[in-house]
């Protein structure tokens, strides 16, 4: 029998077995949001102000409550609480809403709306974070792809990009254990992003810091402070620093937050003051109350870890069984964060997530970690360990592994 009609043989009898598997969104495990419950319980009918004697019920307090700017300036590495806003639920709503302004009002650098602006360019480094490039989508803005290599985006093509074009307006970043490939940038990568010459004044970071504190173990990325680099290299500005505790307490319910210049935060407040009259502050006690400091922060993420590392474990330890020396596939072994990223041959992405969900496991959709869905070499697939059981993710992976074989195989029949 050949190869491909064993692969097929194999698939047609995982397929048979009609699982039911979920690996594609980075979703925390409900043993994972249990670690919080205990937070419910913090504020109660009669015992609900901020450390200051603050009432949490009422409007006020735009910029978030002070003992959750004090802990967000360490969570997002600014120099001063007057660099911070701490927020509602979501980081994604102020990356949103930070595009939505700069598009209907300029930025601090410049009054020109970009909306007014014939053309607008995000730079995208791909793979990368599918919920960023919607949000481009969304708003018209042209996705211009950038490399990601070893250390992080190609900052040669950045570089040369920027300095060329004043309608290159801004660059999302995922800089620790990145959505998808679970790496870091390297110091070499902040420092060029801060001192290179743009030739839009107006250009900003999307420096979207989701998983900085989410090591799977002791072992853990540290990557260097960009907002301090770019102070240093005179462009305080250029920076918006983006977070949020929704994969440390509750994903929808935990508090956000964003750095930047003194500027920007001016800048930020004064539309925000058109939106609303201030954040949930109840959750925002509730938090606090929580982690009391931010070492308390990183203590609880070591619960996470203790629960997620042996799924991301698994993962690796199932693609270097069935994978490994096959030269069919290579994948990241990330520190920290939510994501694996496999890329495949090229050209078997597609088929890949098609097969295994076929056989009853859903992947994220193929092309979904690049710029218009449109992975050009068909390759990338991200996988997401968090959700399932690690015994769901044992039978998961191996349909997948299968799929990558039956796929190249069927390729190159
Ligand atoms: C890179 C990245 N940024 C932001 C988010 C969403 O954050 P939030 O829940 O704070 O809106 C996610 C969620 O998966 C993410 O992976």
């Amino acid at each position: 029998m050949s190869d491909l009609a064993v692969l097929q043989g194999k698939y047609d009898e995982a397929k048979a077995k009609n699982l039911a598997l979920d690996m594609t969104r980075g979703k925390p495990g409900s043993e994972q949001l249990d670690l919080s419950l205990p937070m419910l319980d913090l504020v109660t009918s009669s015992d609900y102000k901020t450390i200051a004697g603050g009432d949490s019920r009422n409007y006020g307090g735009l910029d978030g409550i002070p003992e959750a700017k004090e802990l967000f300036k360490e969570f997002l590495e600014t120099e001063s609480t007057n660099e911070v806003i701490v927020g509602g639920n979501s980081s994604l709503t102020l990356m949103h809403d930070t595009i939505a302004r700069c598009i209907s009002h300029g930025n601090s650098s410049s009054s020109t709306a970009w909306g007014k602006l014939e053309k607008v360019k995000f730079l995208c480094p791909s793979p990368g974070y599918d919920r960023h490039f919607s949000i481009c989508e969304h708003f018209g803005i042209e996705m211009v792809p950038v490399d990601m290599i070893e250390g992080g985006p190609d900052m040669d093509q950045i570089e040369a990009l920027v300095a060329a074009d004043d309608s290159i307006k801004g660059i999302w970043v995922v800089p620790k254990y990145g959505n998808p490939t679970g790496t870091s940038v390297s110091d070499e990568v902040v420092d060029r992003l801060a001192k290179m010459s743009t030739a839009a004044a107006d250009f900003r970071i999307f420096w979207d810091n989701a998983y900085t504190v989410h090591h799977l173990s002791d072992d853990v990325d540290v990557i260097k402070n960009l907002f301090a680099e770019c102070k240093s290299a005179g462009n305080p500005d250029r920076v918006f620093v983006f977070g949020s505790t929704s994969k440390i307490t509750f994903a929808g319910s935990g508090i956000s937050g964003i750095g930047a210049s003194e500027s920007n935060i001016n800048w930020m407040k004064g539309h925000l003051s058109m939106s609303t009259i201030g954040p949930d502050k109840i959750n925002q006690v509730r938090h606090m109350r929580f982690f009391k400091n931010f070492a308390g922060l990183q203590d609880h993420m070591k619960k996470h870890a203790a629960l997620i590392k042996p799924k991301f474990d698994i993962v690796i330890s199932i693609l270097e069984a069935q994978l490994g020396g096959k030269s069919l596939a290579s994948w990241t072994n990330p520190k920290g964060g939510y994501f694996i990223s496999l890329d495949t041959n090229n050209g078997c992405a597609k088929r890949v997530v098609q097969l295994a969900s076929d056989a009853g496991v859903k992947l994220t959709a193929a092309g979904a970690t690049f710029p218009y869905k449109n992975d050009p070499k068909d390759r990338n697939i991200r996988l997401a360990p968090t959700l399932p059981s690690v015994e769901e993710i044992k039978l998961a992976m191996e349909v997948v592994c299968l799929c990558v074989e039956l796929a190249d195989a069927e390729k190159n029949a």
